[in-house]
């Protein structure tokens, strides 16, 4: 896998973090996340209009604060998420890429934010096998592919309504952990019961497809149903192991079914500890490689994307001014 010679300049702000990266190869040499999680708390979820408002704060402070931690002047290339994401906030991004390209004289290219996610694993230089399955699960995707080499994915399942994220972060916000819920759920759950409250695990029947659009409903009807008795380290325990189980029973079962010779967890909810231990457990346990990024680079950040990007450089790949963000986009 050849990396872009020289530094590279990541941009993402495809949703709710605002973040700047600069790359030497696949070594970091700085990562600046600047999360407006506290601007979006008080909806429970990202507000389109204001992300792309807090973006256009927030983007040249980020990329100043890189380049100097990196001791970069100028970088050799950028590279900057155009899909898919917030039409509005990835558009943030990519103007600034474009101007910036076009005043340094360097070249650029658009990103697809899940290609960042999937080669995240590469960051510092960890090797991993081709074929190898990447469970996929974040704020706004639940998916398993099947990464034969760069830019080679093949879909093999995802979720048909709900994202994983979206399950602990409706749940979270159901209990009153606040938002993002991922990490408040972990945290009450370090002293729950999982098998306290039943909760649904949706299609059951289904190898490599989730549903978690019924835990929602489970969740609510469970909060009214004991109101002020409710024991919320339980309840997020049971949450979180009817989120966990599936994803962990299916991507082993992606693995069997696939030529892979490794399993790869990325993007936010990969954060999750209890999902990394499980997985590294079963892997462990069917002497399969299991890799998985250092969780500051599991959740969205500009590293994973100048490195997607410097692979993509090193191809032959640039955009130019015409560069366009995109809501919706297909794996490269
Ligand atoms: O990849 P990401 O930062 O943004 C998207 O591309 O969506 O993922 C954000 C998601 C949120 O739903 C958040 O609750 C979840 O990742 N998350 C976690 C944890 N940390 C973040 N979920 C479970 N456990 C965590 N520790
Ligand atoms: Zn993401």
């Amino acid at each position: 896998m050849n990396t872009a010679p020289g530094r590279v300049l990541g941009i993402e702000t495809s949703c709710d973090e605002t973040s700047a990266a600069v790359l030497d190869g696949t070594r970091v040499l700085s990562n600046v996340v600047s999360s407006q999680a506290a601007l979006h708390e008080k909806w429970g979820g990202v507000v389109p209009e204001a992300a792309a408002r807090a973006h256009v704060e927030a983007v040249l402070p980020a990329i100043e604060e890189a380049l100097s931690s990196a001791s970069t002047e100028r970088p050799d290339a950028i590279a900057v998420t155009n899909r898919p994401g917030l039409v509005g906030a990835l558009s943030v991004g990519t103007t600034c890429a474009k101007g910036l390209a076009r005043a340094w004289g360097v070249p650029m290219v658009g990103v697809h934010h899940l290609e960042g996610h999937i080669l995240s694993v590469f960051l510092g230089g960890t090797l991993v096998a081709f074929p190898h399955v990447c469970l996929l699960v974040s704020g706004g995707h639940t998916e398993i592919v099947l990464v034969r080499s760069v830019g080679e994915y093949e879909l093999l399942g995802q979720t048909i309504d709900d994202a994983a994220g979206e399950a602990f972060d409706k749940g979270a916000r159901l209990l009153g952990l606040g938002y993002p819920g991922g990490r408040a759920i972990q945290d009450a759950a370090a002293k729950g019961d999982p098998d306290r409250y039943p909760l649904p695990r949706g299609l059951k029947s289904d190898p490599l497809n989730f549903s978690f659009s019924g835990l929602k409903t489970a969740v609510l009807r469970l909060v009214e149903q004991e109101g002020d008795e409710i024991n919320v380290a339980d309840a997020a325990a049971s949450l979180q192991a009817a989120i966990v189980g599936p994803l962990v029973t299916k991507a082993m079962r992606a693995l069997e079914e696939s030529p892979a010779k490794a399993l790869t967890l990325v993007g936010g909810v990969a954060a999750n500890a209890s999902l990394r231990a499980r997985l590294a457990e079963e892997c462990a346990r069917n002497g399969v490689p299991f890799a998985t990024p250092p969780i500051e680079y599991c959740t969205d950040n500009a590293a994973m994307i100048a490195l997607a990007g410097s692979i993509r450089l090193a191809e032959g790949q640039r955009d130019d001014l015409w560069l366009d963000a995109f809501a919706n986009a297909d794996l490269p």
